[in-house]
């Protein structure tokens, strides 16, 4: 155990030097402990309606909103280079205050995972993610009182409705982002009560209001029209308590995966939920993680491959199972 001291504690200089499995790439290879493997990798990608070309994303450089055919060839990628899931983000052409086609049967989403389940279903992980910020007019990852507030205990209902028709489209994992209290709750209900009762739920657990999502509210085009969304998200100032509390209700709620997000600055709250959990985590290296390092990258300030794989590593080395990246495919290829 840990508390015995072992022989090579005891030693000192000049007989411990911890240089010797240090000295040659296959000595470190061999001794390595944290290693990347593709199907722990999921891709997040976006989808946008009533688009005939993918439309490039200003803020992420190489991340696009794809079309009905351009989003099928990307998973299909994924899918060659052994990502084990992707999980899909939907820019309807209408939006409105309630997020109508969150759970419309022909709402982007619902009408992608359907191309998709026929393709590729049993290759990779089908996911969603479930959220109404990409379909409200205002932005918001909820509802809205007259005054303004985002109404959680209506807006589950709406989660609840989403999540179904997901499903019914032919979601393998549904993944609740809005931060709503009761969100896993509400979403497992419903499932069950529509007969999904084997679908997994992939619970945005410990989710920070963060700086990090900049980029990605270009990507979504979701963007809260007032206000910030502080009052739902966590407070990246909070305890780590705060988070692990959140983690136990998702799971008394019945989440099946739980996850940190962002990931590289909140590796510390990633490693203990590693510790408190016996169920998969998962970490989100958000859309301003990759920004960062593609301009950096652009600029010739850094290695680029370098610090793409450096950064993955720590993000599994502090606890996590899976990881959603945006360099899911290129980093599975380059693991094959
Ligand atoms: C909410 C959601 C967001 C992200 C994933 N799901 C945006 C937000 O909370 O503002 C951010 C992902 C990223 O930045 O890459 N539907």
């Amino acid at each position: 155990s840990r508390d015995v001291p072992q022989t090579a504690d005891i030693a000192q200089f000049p007989v411990a030097r911890p240089r010797r499995l240090r000295r040659t790439a296959a000595l470190r290879r061999m001794v390595a402990g944290t290693r990347l493997h593709p199907a722990e990798l999921i891709l997040p990608v976006f989808v946008k309606e009533d688009i005939t070309e993918p439309q490039p994303i200003g803020s992420m450089p190489g991340v696009v909103q794809h079309t009905r055919d351009s989003l099928r060839k990307a998973v299909h990628e994924a899918a060659e280079a052994g990502v084990g899931g992707v999980i899909l983000f939907g820019i309807p052409a209408v939006k409105d205050a309630r997020g109508s086609a969150a759970d419309d049967p022909d709402g982007i989403v619902q009408v992608a995972l359907r191309d998709l389940a026929a393709d590729v279903g049993d290759e990779l992980v089908l996911m969603t993610d479930t959220c109404l910020d990409e379909y409200t007019d205002h932005g918001h990852c909820g509802l809205l009182t007259e005054t303004g507030e985002v109404d959680n205990d209506a807006t589950l209902e709406r989660y609840a409705s989403a999540a179904v028709a997901q499903a019914r489209a032919g979601s393998q994992v549904i993944a609740p982002s809005g931060m709503m209290d009761g969100q896993v709750g509400a979403i497992r209900a419903a499932l069950d009560a529509e007969g999904f009762t084997d679908i997994p739920i992939m619970a945005y657990s410990a989710k920070y209001a963060s700086g990090f999502y900049g980029p990605f509210r270009e990507a979504a085009e979701c963007a809260p029209q007032f206000g910030d969304r502080n009052a739902y998200q966590q407070d990246p100032a909070g305890s780590a308590d705060e988070a692990l509390r959140e983690v136990r209700l998702d799971l008394a709620e019945g989440a099946d995966i739980v996850m940190v997000k962002p990931a590289l600055a909140y590796l510390d709250i990633l490693s203990q939920v590693r510790d408190l959990v016996e169920v998969p985590v998962a970490a989100y290296q958000v859309s301003g993680e990759y920004a960062m390092v593609e301009a950096a990258a652009a600029n010739g300030w850094i290695d680029r491959e370098r610090i793409i794989m450096e950064s993955l590593l720590a993000i599994r080395r502090a606890g996590a199972d899976l990881i959603l990246t945006y360099w899911a495919t290129e980093v599975a290829r380059g693991l094959s």
